[in-house]
């Protein structure tokens, strides 16, 4: 393997607004309680965006604390991935956003939706940028604002999401480390149980639209639950198949961070026992594509990703989408 070079992450960055939503908060604004949350989902609190900050504002703080932390600076980035549903507006990208925060001149940009697993989808698509040679530095930004589409009338789904962003950069590194593999997989018949309908060309923005409330994020929670742990387990065994790396050599299971019954169940169906797997819901609640972001950040950061150990992040999302990246640090 000596003197392979393949695309791996060189640093992290996270961002999460300054203002608290806690449960007991929530309790003000839908029917529900701590406890109900606390049991049946596992979240404790969640971040919510001031009105000035939008999906780029925070993925550029996060982007930003990525290239210090690889010690390169803006004008060095050759493409921008941005993942988000929350986007600061239809287009264009969010990404063009972040580049112009960033002032990273040489850069091309643009955004990518694959809900929840837009993160692990940024990462499969710069890892094959840059093992090609088409890109040397590329940074991925997962980024959400989540409260903005969450219907504060909907307890289903008011006590779940909050804003967040997460990026990494990746550059060539040297065998054995690096992304050691990528899974992706998706099932649009199930697209109408997780979805934001308003907004697009099927509901474009009207007044009807806006009085049906369909500029919010619809979901069957129950339906998406039996789904998403199957679907993440599935995701782990085929990256773990293709890439010859058992289970056993796994150091740490990175979850989207949906609920913590999905999790254990992603990890139970993954043979794999909790202490090896990563859970910050209960600070931040789901993020989207933030998640899995924020969580390589923390991870890094606490010292249970030290040099050489094996990562495998994992996520499922609306689409339905899912997907998996293997990587030794
Ligand atoms: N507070 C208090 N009680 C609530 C509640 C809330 N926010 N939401 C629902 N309930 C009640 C229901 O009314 C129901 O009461 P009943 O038994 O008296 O009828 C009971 O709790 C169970 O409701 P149910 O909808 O079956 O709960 P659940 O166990 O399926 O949990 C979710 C609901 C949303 C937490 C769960 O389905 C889930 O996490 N789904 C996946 C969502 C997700 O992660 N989406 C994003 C994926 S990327």
């Amino acid at each position: 393997m000596a003197g392979l070079w393949q695309a791996g992450v060189v640093g992290t960055g996270m961002y999460v607004p300054e203002k608290v939503l806690t449960n007991a908060d929530l309790e003000k604004i839908v029917e529900t309680n701590d406890e109900w949350i606390t049991t049946r989902v596992g979240i404790k609190e969640r971040h919510i965006a001031a009105p000035e900050e939008t999906v780029s504002t925070l993925g550029a703080r996060a982007a930003r604390q990525a290239l210090e932390e690889a010690d390169i600076p803006p004008e060095e980035v050759d493409l921008i991935i941005t993942a988000t549903i929350t986007p600061d507006v239809p287009w264009p990208a969010s990404a063009c956003f972040i580049q112009r925060h960033l002032g990273a001149k040489q850069a091309a940009a643009f955004d990518i939706q694959a809900a929840c697993s837009g993160f692990i989808y940024g990462l499969a698509m710069a890892r094959a940028f840059i093992n090609n040679g088409m890109y040397r530095t590329i940074l991925v930004v997962a980024s959400e604002v989540l409260t903005r589409i969450t219907d504060w009338q909907d307890r289903n789904t008011a006590i779940l999401f909050g804003d967040a962003a997460g990026a990494a950069v990746l550059r060539p590194v040297e065998a054995p480390r690096g992304i050691l593999g990528t899974y992706l997989g998706a099932d649009g018949s199930k697209s109408e149980l997780l979805e934001m309908p308003g907004g697009g060309s099927r509901h474009p923005a009207s007044h009807e639209t806006v009085d049906n409330r369909l500029h919010y994020i619809k979901m069957k929670g129950n339906e998406v639950f039996k789904y998403a742990g199957r679907a993440m387990a599935h995701a782990n065994k085929r990256v773990l198949e293709d890439t010859g790396i058992s289970i056993e050599q796994v150091d740490l299971l990175i979850p989207h961070q949906a609920n913590t019954r999905i999790i254990e169940a992603a990890a139970r169906l993954s043979h794999l026992p909790m202490e090896r797997v990563y859970r910050n819901i209960e600070k931040y609640g789901n993020t989207s594509a933030a998640t899995t972001a924020v969580a390589l950040h923390e991870a890094r950061r606490e010292g249970r990703l030290g040099p050489g150990a094996i990562c495998l992040l994992v996520a499922f999302g609306g689409g339905f989408t899912w997907g998996s990246c293997l990587m030794r640090l």
